[in-house]
């Protein structure tokens, strides 16, 4: 394998099965799993610890730049440190995600994360997912996937997530949710959710994440390949 780090970029709506199809992904090429949207969360904790609201653009300009986020891996397991402090088991909370959305719009709080993910794709091979990845922040990863998914199956995989947990769920709610984020992602005017001219589409509505995980490993294989024709 050549020694220069390989990028894959997963990008995509939440709930079209990114991370389970990367780790998948980085499992079967070796390759360093780098979950983006946990550094937005873990930036969207700090902001909420600090007391500054979602609105308050200004505050996250200022107040995100002294944020001491960095990534480890434990056990194969990326583990995201706050100041230090392992926050995995804070991102997950719709509190979290709903701040991490509203002030991922924030171009000062982007460019801050983008560049710590940019020094981990010139360190390491990667996959990585998220939502600027193959357009910002590796443009030219070898491999590029635009990973959808229909609105009804995403909430369905969401409602199940949290009947799984025992946790009250709505379907009509999620759906509704998962409708306005898509669109506040996608509409942001920095590095909104769109995809790449050179990423292929992947629609996983009617695919297990296995099956989605070969598709990008065919990919894969296939540029590697012509990469040492090459030379
Ligand atoms: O994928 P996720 O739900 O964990 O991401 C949380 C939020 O972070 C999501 O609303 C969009 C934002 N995000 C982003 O703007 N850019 C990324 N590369 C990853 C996530």
């Amino acid at each position: 394998m050549s020694k220069i780090p390989v990028s894959i970029a997963i990008d995509g709506p939440a709930g079209a099965g990114k991370s389970t199809v990367a780790k998948l992904t980085a499992r079967k090429t070796g390759y360093i799993y780098v979950d983006t949207g946990a550094m937005y969360r873990a930036m969207a904790l700090f902001l909420i610890r600090r007391g500054i609201g979602a609105e308050d653009a200004e505050a996250i300009s200022r107040v995100s730049q002294e944020a001491d986020i960095s990534i480890e891996y434990r056990d194969g397991e990326q583990v995201v440190l706050l100041d230090g402090e392992n926050v995995n088991a804070f991102l997950r909370t719709e509190e979290v995600g709903k701040m991490a959305s509203a002030s991922s719009v924030n171009a000062d709080l982007r460019r801050k994360l983008v560049e710590l993910q940019q020094e981990l794709g010139a360190r390491t091979s990667v996959v990585m997912d998220g939502r600027d990845i193959g357009t910002v922040v590796l443009p030219h990863a070898a491999v590029k996937i635009f990973l959808t998914a229909s609105v009804e199956e995403r909430a369905m995989r969401r409602f199940k997530e949290l009947q799984a947990k025992g946790e009250p769920a709505d379907l009509d709610t999620i759906a509704k949710d998962i409708e306005e984020r898509d669109y506040r992602d996608s509409h942001r005017a920095v590095s909104p959710l769109k995809q790449a001219e050179d990423a292929i589409l992947i629609d996983s509505s009617k695919m297990t994440a296995e099956e989605v995980a070969e598709q990008i490993l065919a990919i894969w294989q296939q540029v590697m390949d012509q990469e040492k024709e090459k030379g």
